[in-house]
């Protein structure tokens, strides 16, 4: 480096060479940093060739490269992969796990549409790998991207160029199309991987999905390159034209394309013929030479995908249909009280190990006490009332993704002497009581904010990926950081780059800190100083408040302040912000009292604002295209509509901006009066409310 030209002397073509040479050394110091663990420059030297090269782009950012390691400089993505918006979000899937369910979301569609006719459904294997988004511009691939939390994914494109069944370049497709589909390893695949990984002292890989989510989120495409990824086409996203006008002709392009498409495909007409391919599908499992987990039940018809629309996370018009888990006997050495972030007392069994549908398993959820005794939440036996004991033999199982669950108990094998679990009504963290509230399977610490246990949860709940998700800050540093006692509620961790000015040096001087991972952390930290408001509803770790929650939340308050204010003003049970609390379709009376509660607790509520004032809350974003007719407009349905239900009506006001009222008012927009309006069509004609009928509500919102 003694040599180097100063950059205000380089001619063009030198700077182009000299920024490919950099893009090459800090790609050869990453690896070796990250995907290696050993670092072969030092860090002095590694900073001294991001500066250069951020000094050449500056003088020249017309040869701004579109690899430029300026990229991942940093933030939040140093250690990983720049970050995509997803244009059209990726989903994912409702499960059923039994005939009744899949009849219950068929019952479902029809209501929902009004639809009495017949309906054509696609089936297909759910394949057990991880989904991807390609995105396809004039026929180019020009980026691929993961799921991540469904909105914003991990730039994997030069990764992906290294899958093998992927096709580069498509001839005849739309100007624009994202095709979406699975990432998996094959068994034999899989297997001669472990080989070579353990030849090479690697870590192994636990399941194919794993080694395939491994092989493609590595920073280096060698890497990727060398493992023998394939790839599903089963859905896609943004597009400039249809496709097709029903699902399954629709695959039939994307496979003409070049893709290959999930196998055993068929259109059936209801739950016999979908229960008879399933069947099928389950029967050729192990046939297959890969992971499937279920098979995938979609409305073929484009037209009513389109009207069924999407919940919170998953699509209305298409259900996992999951295979039934896998079984296995094993003992149970102990059981362990685990305290959740809102108190929560949960039994962990200690397993002898025992390999369960290829995975090994050491532990298991024992949900709660009433679950050891042999009792459901009402009081009912299950289990025929057998109880489970320390030294007993269960039977454990996994259910898809799930964490594994025990399932019975052999009461010809329990060991002499066994005695009855006696569940602890007291915290095993901080020695508070625990109580169990009346109705509630749950017993809980009282501790509260000073039960270390409930301090801890929370925080790991706060960087959690949906929550902060800070780069470089996850449950292990998280724990360490407590244990010092840098951090004892979120609001600290904005204070540490301030309150430990000289921290680089001494969080430097902390196992396993180096100074580019603090300041690496530092510069995550400060990203995250920017959040979107229904990431930091998600965050506060309200129990009750899910992401699903927060972001119904999110989306109906708008704003922080908004939100905030609601909130301190509503009152248990009565007044206007409770009520306009629970008119939020998804939100109940058990959601709405804990929140509210949540916010008068004197110190969670001093927590919020402490945090509140590092942040900037980004306010909701309202996805759904907001020119339209009735955007912002506050409309009343009423009596019956004939070519959709209410549900529908709603959801698609609602995603055209409107707000959907119960009730007429002066402030009130429109009434749509179907047959059999009643009092609320005449308060409509008396206040002077434009009123029209379901056909002229449908030419109004571009449908008829
Ligand atoms: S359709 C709008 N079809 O399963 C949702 N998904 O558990 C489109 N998956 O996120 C998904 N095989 O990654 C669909 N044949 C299949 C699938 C499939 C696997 C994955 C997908 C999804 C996840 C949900």
């Amino acid at each position: 480096m003694q040599d180097e030209r100063p950059v205000d002397q380089l001619t063009e073509a030198e700077a182009a060479a000299e920024l490919a040479r950099l893009a090459e050394a800090i790609e050869a110091a990453n690896t070796a940093y990250h995907t290696h663990d050993a670092p072969q420059i030092s860090d002095a030297d590694y900073d001294a060739l991001k500066l250069r090269n951020r000094a050449i782009e500056k003088q020249f950012p017309e040869l701004r490269r579109t690899d430029s390691p300026s990229d991942r400089v940093g933030g939040a993505l140093a250690e990983g992969f720049a970050k995509v918006r997803h244009e059209v979000r990726m989903l994912s899937l409702e499960n059923a796990f039994d005939l009744a369910e899949v009849e219950d979301w068929i019952e479902r569609i029809r209501r929902y549409l009004g639809h009495v006719g017949d309906l054509l459904f696609t089936a297909e294997p759910k394949i057990d790998g991880l989904s991807l988004s390609l995105r396809y511009e004039k026929g180019r691939l020009v980026q691929a991207a993961t799921r991540g939390d469904g909105e914003t994914g991990e730039n994997v494109t030069e990764n992906a160029r290294t899958i093998a069944d992927l096709p580069i370049d498509l001839d005849g497709a739309p100007d624009l199309l994202e095709v979406r589909g699975e990432v998996y390893m094959s068994h034999e695949d899989f297997a001669a991987l472990n080989v070579r990984q353990e030849a090479a002292g690697q870590r192994l890989f636990a399941n194919p999905r794993n080694a395939a989510a491994g092989s493609l989120r590595q920073l280096d495409p060698g890497v990727t390159a060398s493992r023998p990824l394939r790839f599903f086409a089963y859905a896609w996203g943004a597009h400039s034209e249809p496709l097709a006008a029903t699902q399954h002709e629709a695959i039939a392009r994307l496979g003409a394309l070049g893709f290959a498409t999930t196998p055993l495909p068929r259109l059936c007409t209801g739950p016999d013929e979908l229960l008879a391919q399933y069947a099928e599908i389950e029967g050729q499992r192990a046939a297959l030479g890969y992971d499937i987990d279920g098979v995938v039940y979609k409305v073929d018809d484009l037209a009513l995908q389109r009207r069924l629309g999407f919940r919170a996370s998953t699509p209305r018009w298409a259900i996992a249909h999951k295979f039934a888990a896998q079984l296995a006997w094993t003992q149970l050495e102990g059981i362990d009280i685990q305290v959740g972030r809102t108190g929560a007392l949960s039994p962990v069994a200690r397993l002898k190990p025992v390999t369960v549908g290829g995975v090994v398993v050491a532990n298991a959820t024992l949900h709660n006490e009433d679950y050891i005794a042999g009792r459901d939440s009402k009081g009912q036996e299950i289990r025929g009332g057998k109880d489970i004991r320390v030294g007993d033999w269960v039977q454990v199982y996994r259910a898809g993704d799930v964490i594994p669950k025990v399932a019975d108990v052999d009461l010809d094998r329990r060991p002499e002497g066994a005695e009855p679990y006696r569940f602890p009504e007291t915290c095993p963290d901080c020695g508070s009581e625990a109580i169990r509230e009346p109705g509630d399977s749950v017993r809980r610490c009282t501790g509260g904010l000073i039960c270390p246990a409930q301090q801890v949860e929370r925080l790991k709940h706060f960087v959690s990926r949906a929550a902060f998700d800070i780069e470089g800050l996850g449950a292990k540093q998280v724990e360490a950081l407590w244990r010092d006692g840098w951090i004892r509620q979120p609001a600290d961790i904005f204070e540490l780059p301030n309150r430990y000015r000289e921290g680089i040096q001494r969080l430097e001087n902390r196992e396993g800190w180096g100074r580019k991972s603090a300041e690496n952390l530092f510069a995550a930290i400060e990203a995250r100083r920017r959040i979107a408001l229904h990431r930091l509803i998600f965050a506060l770790g309200i129990r009750h408040v899910g992401e699903t929650t927060a972001t119904l939340l999110a989306t109906h308050y708008g704003s922080w302040a908004a939100f905030e204010a609601a909130m301190t003003r509503a009152e248990v049970g009565a007044g206007p912000e409770w009520q306009d609390l629970l008119s939020i379709d998804g939100v109940g009376a058990v959601l709405a009292t804990s929140l509210v509660t949540a916010f008068h607790q004197e110190a969670e509520r001093a927590a919020v604002e402490t945090l509140a004032a590092h942040l900037t809350v980004e306010d909701a974003e309202v996805r759904a295209p907001v020119e339209s007719p009735i955007a912002g407009r506050i409309v009343v349905f009423t009596g019956t509509l004939e070519k959709m239900s209410r549900a529908e009506a709603k959801a698609r006001a609602e995603a055209l901006g409107a707000k959907v009222s119960g009730s007429v008012s002066a402030k009130t927009d429109l009434v749509v009066a179907g047959p059999g309006a009643g009092s609320k069509a005449k308060q409509a004609a008396a206040l002077g409310i434009e009123t029209i009928d379901e056909d002229g509500w449908l030419r109004l919102i571009g449908d008829a």
